[in-house]
């Protein structure tokens, strides 16, 4: 195991700041980080083994203990059971004999929950040994469990399942595309080079100033406006620049980052080097969520073609002096890591948690230089702006949301898929264009977004109303909206917190317990209006955007579907006096060793 572990080290120079590979490359080879593994890396990384085991404990797909020869990550998302992740979830427990969440005693398979894994369009979708498996029925995961138990690879496995396996250069995978809208951005004619070429013949302050022309704003969710936080970053004192691409792609709901990654990844590898020159920075890196692990290997062959024509490396596009290169960075498993300076700490080697701000990224970011994290999408847009100018790009969209957005849409509809549509396109147009009726709610957002009902559905999509990262969750009026949806929204939340700041880390669970007693049915009118008034709270007592967006869920379901919480509780009543006390204290008084004892009172 040593001399395993030592090759591991020596491919990534022993650098601290590469941990989280190193501890991938071993959880790869061990099924697990083994405690000889968390020693040895202590030493050699002059860290304490506290520092490492901290680490791994963050993330969801790194463990101490095996987690299975088949890893079997089955997403339990709400869309996920829309398409019966119920029924595949028995399937997989019967078949291997183990429930959820542990390893089977010979070791050969382990069964765990995950959230939302970017592909909502095709669910229900596992990830096992970092190999997507998607549209899974009961007949496919008896079929699976076979396979393995007859020890085929996981890539035989999909082989053997999928319909059709979607193949592009050396990519090979049963994960579909569906696009279903192709707009005039992303999808237009972006000959490949062509951006650049147009760039190098500028300086580089004038293509901040062309990007600042065009009104592009980020595509992440914040819509903060890009050739604004370039400039920002260009008059940030420092030797090095670094440029980050946010790929981590966690919303529940979003996938449109898979579908370009896929479809388009020198658009956005050309999109990088377009801001690497904007930004005098050397180094770009995509930071890509470990649930896309299976286009690693694609995307570091494009960026080798691409450094074959001269369009990343050394003297790109016929310049001289202008070095630029990209390398990909994976994640482990977590959403927080999505927030850029989460993301900014993960790729040092540490727990995602968020920083302080001020300073911001562009003035300390990684490796505490000035750094620019942008969008997938965003960086992709560079290109086709400066081939047809900010103008061209400004006349698309509305006036405060220039060019098209990528939408994922998934849920109750007939044509689940990306659409780049114009911004400004009504919610109702939209559900008319994937064929959604008998809707209930649409999720605009994905979770940390908002839930709206249909009397919101002559609203646009756009920074000025409606604004979003591009999830779209279609909720049809069958469904148990506070149950399946905000409910398992919220504990996501609570799931996902890094548990830095007290409101995220506490306020979200008695939240989630004063649902989970609305549904119970032992709420009171009182009880919807306390729930209101402290979520809200949640919006300014937290750091990071993941606390302030945590009670969403519950805020604009009660703000859009009241009546829901009302059919619920009992109107009449101030308080319950069917009460429990005994119940309501039990789980507390076992974790004390405590008899309750209120009757003595
Ligand atoms: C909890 C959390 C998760 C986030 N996840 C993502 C993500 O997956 N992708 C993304 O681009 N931005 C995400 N963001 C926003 C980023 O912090 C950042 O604003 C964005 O990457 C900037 O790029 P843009 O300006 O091009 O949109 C997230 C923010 C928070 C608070
Ligand atoms: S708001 Fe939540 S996720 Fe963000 S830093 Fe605080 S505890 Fe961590």
């Amino acid at each position: 195991m040593k001399e395993k572990i030592q090759n591991i080290l020596t491919k990534f120079g022993s650098d601290r700041g590469r941990l989280m590979d190193i501890l991938l490359d071993i959880q790869s080879l061990f099924d697990h980080i083994p405690e000889q593994a968390v020693v040895l890396l202590a030493e050699e990384l002059d860290l304490s083994r506290v520092d490492i085991v901290e680490v791994i404990s963050f993330y969801h797909f790194l463990s101490l203990e095996p987690v299975g020869k088949y890893a079997i990550y089955l997403n339990d998302s709400p869309v996920a059971f829309m398409h019966g992740r119920a029924e595949v979830a028995s399937t997989l427990e019967e078949e291997i004999g183990i429930s959820f969440n542990s390893v089977a005693p010979d070791g050969l398979i382990g069964l765990w929950d995950t959230a939302d894994i970017g592909m909502n369009d095709q669910e229900p979708a596992a990830i096992i040994n970092g190999t997507v498996f998607t549209e899974l029925d009961p007949l496919k995961a008896k079929r699976l469990v076979k396979g393995m138990k007859a020890g085929k690879s996981v890539e035989e496995l999909a082989e053997d399942l999928a319909d059709q396996m979607y193949t592009k250069g050396i990519l090979r995978t049963m994960v579909k595309n569906n696009i279903y809208a192709r707009g005039s951005v992303l999808f237009g004619e972006n000959e490949v080079g062509g951006g650049l070429k147009k760039a190098v013949d500028k300086k580089p302050e004038e293509i901040v100033e062309e990007i600042k022309a065009s009104n592009l704003r980020g595509r992440g969710g914040a819509g903060f406006p890009t050739g604004l936080k370039w400039e920002y970053c260009r008059a940030s004192a420092g030797d090095e620049v670094y440029l980050v691409c946010n790929a981590d792609e966690g919303e529940p709901g979003t996938f449109k980052e898979r579908v370009i990654l896929t479809e388009l990844p020198q658009l956005l590898f050309e999109g990088m080097a377009i801001a690497g020159y904007a930004l005098d920075a050397k180094q770009g890196v995509v930071y890509l969520r470990y649930e896309y692990s299976y286009m690693k290997e694609y995307l570091e062959s494009v960026l080798e073609e691409m450094r074959q024509k001269k369009l990343l490396g050394k003297d790109i596009a016929g310049k001289k002096g202008f070095d630029f290169d990209i390398r990909i960075q994976l994640g482990a498993g977590s959403y927080v890591c999505g927030e850029e300076s989460g993301m900014l700490e993960s790729m040092e080697g540490k727990r995602g948690e968020p920083r302080n701000r001020p300073p911001f990224p562009v003035q300390k970011g990684y490796l505490d230089k000035p750094t620019v994290v942008n969008n997938v999408e965003t960086l992709c847009k560079v290109v086709p702006i400066m081939i047809n100018g900010a103008d061209w790009f400004k006349s698309i969209g509305t006036k405060e949301s220039a060019g098209t957005k990528l939408l994922s849409i998934s849920g109750d509809c007939k044509a689940p898929g990306v659409y780049e549509t114009e911004w400004g396109l009504t919610i109702r147009d939209m559900l008319e264009m994937v064929g959604a009726d008998d809707v209930q709610a649409v999720k605009v957002g994905g979770p940390s977004g908002v839930c709206i009902d249909p009397t919101h559905f002559g609203r646009s999509i756009a920074f000025e109303d409606l604004a979003t990262g591009g999830s779209m969750i279609i909720i049809g009026n069958q469904h148990n909206l506070l149950r399946d949806f905000i409910l398992p929204f919220t504990n996501f939340f609570i799931e996902e917190s890094c548990g830095s700041c007290a409101p995220c880390r506490s306020l979200t669970v008695i939240l989630r317990n004063k649902l989970q007693k609305i549904l119970d049915g032992n709420g009171t009118k009182a009880d919807i209006d306390e729930l209101y008034k402290w979520a809200l709270t949640g919006r300014t007592a937290n750091r990071c955007g993941l606390g302030q967006t945590a009670a969403n869920p519950i805020i604009t379901s009660i703000e859009n579907h009241r009546n829901l919480y009302e059919e619920l509780v009992k109107t009449d009543q101030e308080y319950l006096s069917t009460f429990n006390m005994e119940e309501a204290v039990a789980e507390s008084c076992e974790y004390v060793g405590r008899v309750p004892n209120i009757h003595s009172h």
